[in-house]
């Protein structure tokens, strides 16, 4: 008999890739996916462990599905509790620890050991010991993973080229839950491609923590050289990349947003601050005005092209000064969209433990303008598409009647007029309404 599985995601889109991935390693053993939790035999839950909130909702959540795993005992089903990402990764042995319920811990290297970890798990119930791999395997999980992703069933689907990252930002924990950058090799990554497009994507994104970083050992291939390749398949329609570094935003890949024109002109290149001495002891390794360079080098290639970004207020040692550098790169720049978070301290990284941590109000304060600031961009991008005609993919039904739901080339979502006839498809319609959040053509 199928089983159910439901698998709960917080996180970067690599975390929802990784969900597909590890409903596919399940699959096989007669997991399906489910959406009720209350239904399930397997709970998956895929955490982050980017800033203290995200990490938080893991053990709210373990609470809440405690009970759902109590009220199916009683109904005679054994439900397994598995916690997978990155906060499995930083605190595998202290969730063992606090949920003793949960059954299996898997780091986002070792997930395709999944199998095995269950056929331990079920022989372990008994003893009520919990099983564990956080290990950074030798062997590449891609590898072992099935050809077919049959979980990304969608019109926009994610496939990830490259992963973890060398970079060291002082305040960041990617490196240690993901591990070092690797990048996949070139010839897997086209094969994918094809499988997500016969399976019906007409989007890809390609997915990496420092994305254009991306380098096959063995042929040499940068991140232009897969889009160039993917550009080359047959019923994809767009292509996009996420997230980059600015240093390894290289000439080939600048002349790709020129050169493909499956590309979509919209890039998010985060920058954090604007200030050339947050930007040192964040260990960015560039300078405010190498990043305004880039951008420019990016404009000149593709005039059509718009950003987003994502910005910390509030790192340690942030003088009003500094926030004010900030505020003027969101000014000279202009984004379409970002995303801006409060500095987080997270235990182990070099800026956890920086003199002249910010104050919390300091912290509220700033990011209210930031915001504020953001938020007017977006929104006078989005009014400036009034009048004007877009390129929509369309993905499914709007919720209200007569309207379809789609991404425009900027990821603006937009409501469009039109039925199911039309999912997958790209339109060219005439914007006639711009809100903050989403467009509306109604011609
Ligand atoms: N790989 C991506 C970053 C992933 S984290 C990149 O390099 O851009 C996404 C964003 O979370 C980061 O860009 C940063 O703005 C934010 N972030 C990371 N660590 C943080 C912390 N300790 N506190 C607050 N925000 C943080
Ligand atoms: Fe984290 Fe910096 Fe690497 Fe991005 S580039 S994942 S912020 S260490
Ligand atoms: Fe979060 Fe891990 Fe992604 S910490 S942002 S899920 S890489």
């Amino acid at each position: 008999m199928r089983k159910k599985l439901f698998i709960k995601t917080w996180g970067c889109q690599m975390n929802v890739y990784d969900s597909a991935r590890m409903a596919d390693v399940l699959a096989p053993l007669g997991y399906d996916r489910t959406e009720d939790q209350t239904q399930a035999d397997l709970i998956v839950l895929n955490t982050c462990h980017i800033r203290e909130k995200a990490s938080e909702k893991l053990f709210s959540e373990l609470g809440r599905l405690r009970a759902v795993q109590t009220a199916r005992a009683a109904q005679g089903v054994v439900v397994t509790m598995v916690v997978a990402g990155c906060v499995a990764q930083a605190l595998g042995e202290e969730i063992a620890r606090r949920a003793p319920y949960v059954g299996l811990i898997v780091g986002p290297q070792a997930y395709h050991h999944l199998p095995e970890m269950l056929t331990r798990a079920a022989q372990q119930k008994a003893g009520g010991a919990c099983v564990l791999d956080t290990e950074f395997p030798a062997e590449s999980k891609f590898d072992f993973l099935p050809q077919e992703n049959g979980n990304q069933k969608g019109i926009s689907a994610f496939l990830a080229v490259q992963e973890g990252c060398d970079r060291f930002c002082s305040y960041c924990v990617v490196p240690y839950t993901r591990g070092l950058e690797y990048s996949r090799p070139w010839a897997a990554l086209v094969d994918e491609a094809r499988v997500l497009v016969e399976g019906g994507a007409k989007e890809i994104t390609l997915l990496g923590q420092n994305v254009n970083a991306y380098h096959d050992e063995a042929s040499g291939k940068r991140l232009a050289d897969v889009i160039e390749k993917l550009a080359a398949i047959d019923g994809l329609l767009r292509i996009r990349y996420t997230t980059s570094h600015p240093l390894d935003m290289n000439d080939a890949l600048i002349a790709a947003h020129r050169d493909v024109p499956k590309l979509m002109p919209f890039l998010h290149l985060p920058v954090q601050s604007g200030s050339d001495k947050i930007l040192v002891a964040m260990n960015r390794k560039h300078k405010a005005d190498d990043y305004r360079r880039v951008v420019e080098k990016l404009k000149t290639a593709q005039p059509k092209l718009a950003l987003s970004s994502d910005f910390i207020v509030g790192f340690p040692a942030e003088t009003e000064e500094d926030f004010e550098a900030t505020m003027q790169i969101v000014r000279d720049v202009t984004y379409a969209q970002a995303f801006s978070f409060k500095y987080s301290r997270r235990a182990g990284t070099p800026a956890a433990v920086m003199p002249a941590q910010v104050p919390e109000e300091v912290k509220e304060e700033r990011l209210a303008r930031l915001q504020a600031l953001l938020r007017q961009q977006q929104t006078d991008f989005n009014k400036a598409c009034v009048g004007q005609k877009m390129s929509v993919l369309v993905e499914n039904p709007s919720r209200h009647e007569g309207f379809m739901f789609g991404r425009s080339a900027y990821m603006q979502a937009v409501r469009l007029k039109g039925d199911s006839a039309m999912e997958g498809t790209e339109q060219l319609v005439l914007i006639t309404r711009g809100d903050p959040n989403s467009l509306t053509s109604e011609a």
